[in-house]
């Protein structure tokens, strides 16, 4: 049974200048961690948004299936999904979440308040929090402190030990270490990578390519709205298909945090008004005219759960 298996998910801004399609027909499975890349804009906070159940308006998933280990997770009613399936089987960093802890409580009051959140019964709730901050990393003190007097790695530790607080399967991380310094982004990148040994599938989402390379077995590169090419993180980055893909991973910068030498040239397509086509077509150095005219299919692989994908004309034998 494949672990996390999205197919043809769809998920729409509807905005009184129309409708933004986020996330646009996209199709992955995995049984390993998954890091997904792409510019601001591409739809991944959306997609991850979307695993969780917690697009809100005017975001709504209007098509697709998503399974977890077996479970079809939109067909669930909301009551069921929230009692088993969100935080207890997939839990999620948000993006910037770590400026999001409130200012005026402690730590511990902040993930007590989680945990009668969520009716929790069970293990001595002192000992559970001390599990959970040594979890990743940090001593039991920084439970009686505020959030102002934590330094910006230890505010995403806690922000990850609470997301881990119901023991998901299913971690999804958006933009963990954006905000952060090099020497704590290698700071977290080691934890995630930790947790990952202990048994946690990762959903890691970044702009990043090169924290995915560290982290992730699989990749998705999402291009406006759509994963444009998918596979195994090492098959990806030694072999790049999509143009896209090919210009992200030149932009990687040597060492991490360093400045991007080089920058895909021209902007991405208004994802109001969508172009026929190839998405990436006006910024292509190798556009044919096929690809003016039509969207190209995701052109798989193989069969199986091993299969990569890449939705590029050049790759079409017709
Ligand atoms: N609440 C909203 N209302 C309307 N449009 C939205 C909303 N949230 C996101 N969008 C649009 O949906 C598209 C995808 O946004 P999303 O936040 O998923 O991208 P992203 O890849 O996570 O970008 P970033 O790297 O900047 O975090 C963008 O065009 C964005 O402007
Ligand atoms: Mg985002």
């Amino acid at each position: 049974m494949t672990r996390l298996e999205v197919s043809n998910l769809k998920a729409y801004y509807f905005t009184s200048k129309g409708v933004v399609k986020a996330v646009d027909d996209v199709t992955f499975s995995t049984n390993e961690s998954i890091g997904i890349a792409g510019e601001s804009g591409s739809g991944k906070s959306t997609l991850a948004l979307s695993i969780l159940r917690m697009l809100q308006p005017p975001g709504r998933v209007v098509d697709g299936k998503i399974m977890l280990d077996g479970i079809d997770i939109l067909a669930m009613d909301e009551h069921e999904f929230n009692a088993r399936i969100r935080w207890k089987r997939i839990a999620m960093v948000f993006q910037a979440a770590m400026n999001a802890l409130d200012p005026v409580y402690r730590v511990e009051e902040q993930m007590e308040e989680l945990l009668r959140y969520h009716d929790y019964v069970g293990d001595d709730v002192s000992t559970l929090l001390s599990n959970a901050v040594k979890q990743v990393g940090l001593g039991d003190d920084v439970l009686r402190r505020y959030p102002h007097e934590l330094s910006g790695g230890m505010k995403q530790r806690i922000v990850i030990a609470m997301a881990l607080l119901m023991k998901p399967s299913l971690l999804i991380a958006d933009e963990p270490t954006t905000a952060l310094d090099v020497l704590v982004q290698a700071q977290i990148i080691n934890l995630l990578k930790r947790l990952k040994r202990e048994g946690l599938m990762l959903m890691l989402i970044t702009h990043d390519l090169s924290i995915i390379a560290e982290v992730a077995d699989r990749i998705g590169i999402m291009y406006a709205g759509q994963m444009v090419e998918f596979g195994s993180t090492d098959q990806v980055y030694r072999e790049p298909r999509h143009p896209y893909t090919q210009a992200l991973l030149q932009s990687i910068p040597r060492l991490r945090g360093e400045k991007r030498l080089t920058y895909i040239k021209g902007s991405p397509i208004d994802l109001l008004n969508i172009p026929r086509g190839c998405r990436f077509y006006a910024r292509c150095p190798y556009a044919m005219d096929k690809c003016r005219e039509e969207d190209p299919p995701a052109l798989y692989d193989g069969g199986g759960n091993e299969y990569g994908y890449v939705r590029c004309w050049l790759y079409s034998r017709h």
